[in-house]
């Protein structure tokens, strides 16, 4: 078996928020393949995006540990830890919240070219206009303010700006709820799409089963900061052994009548 991207380990975080101790995660383990997707599924507050932004070490963890490529990443500091960020990168659900108001496309895209020096001002408008065709955008959007475009078109903006810093690894959390149900299909094919032509591995998170099938490899289920279930989608889809899974194998249309006896 080739050696997963990441391994995580007992991952725990507690938030103390008025008065109340919350434990949003609650000894965590899972592992992504390369190439794979690792499809996270639960209910609303169930821990999702606390495990997200723990992989992402935008928030520390209280225990456990995380190999990413290799390496001890919660423990990297410094030049180590700069040199390893780019590798792995986050699309967040609302296209809006995640740039500043009065960014240019060109500017988002360019930033991370810059700050993981991955192309010199000289090269960046060329590599800005091909991570714009990438995502299926005209490379003249590049001018434009992130305001002056649709909500799935800023999806994928966001899309590219993770491709601009090469990573290894995308998470995903809940990348086409706010979208259109006429937009999502399209945003899901682009993602599928860029997994296979550059060899991604991907954390997909959302509330249900619905999308998370299409483009799952694995499917971790969540329920109160646990994984309660995992394993390969076709087998959580035929058998899923906790009742959150059953729960939610039963709520997807036209999925448990299959299954039943
Ligand atoms: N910064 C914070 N301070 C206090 N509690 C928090 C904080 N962030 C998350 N929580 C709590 O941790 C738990 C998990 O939240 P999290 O956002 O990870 O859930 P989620 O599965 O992503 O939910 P959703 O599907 O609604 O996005 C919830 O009880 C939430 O209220
Ligand atoms: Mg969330």
């Amino acid at each position: 078996m080739p050696e997963p991207v990441l391994v995580a380990q007992n991952l725990c975080k507690t938030f103390i928020s008025r008065g109340r101790r919350v434990t949003a995660l609650d000894d965590v383990s899972l592992t992504i393949a390369p190439g794979e997707t690792l499809g996270l599924v639960g209910a609303s507050g169930s821990g999702k995006s606390t495990l997200a932004r723990v992989l992402l070490r935008l928030l520390p963890a209280d225990a456990g540990t995380v190999r990413l490529l290799g390496e001890d990443w919660l423990k990297l500091r410094g030049r180590a830890l700069r040199a390893r960020r780019r590798s792995i990168q986050m699309v967040f659900q609302d296209p809006l919240a995640a740039f500043n108001p009065r960014a240019t496309i060109g500017g988002v895209l360019a930033d991370p070219l810059r700050i993981h020096g991955l192309a010199d001002r000289a090269a960046r408008p060329a590599r800005v206009g091909a991570l714009l065709e990438r995502v299926g955008l005209p490379a003249s959007y590049a001018v434009r303010g992130v305001h002056e475009v649709s909500g799935g078109e800023r999806q994928r903006v966001a899309i590219a700006r993770a491709l601009a810093a090469r990573p290894s690894l995308i998470v995903f959390d809940e990348p086409v709820s706010a979208l259109d149900q006429s937009i999502r299909g399209q945003i899901l094919k682009l993602i599928a799409d860029l997994q296979k032509s550059e060899g991604l591995s991907y954390v997909f998170i959302a509330h249900d089963l619905a999308v998370v099938r299409l483009v799952s490899h694995q499917v971790a289920i969540m329920e109160s900061g646990r994984i309660v279930e995992t394993g390969p989608t076709p087998q959580i889809i035929a058998n899923p052994r906790s009742q959150t899974g059953r729960a939610l194998v039963a709520a997807v249309p036209h999925l448990h009548r299959r299954n039943a006896p």
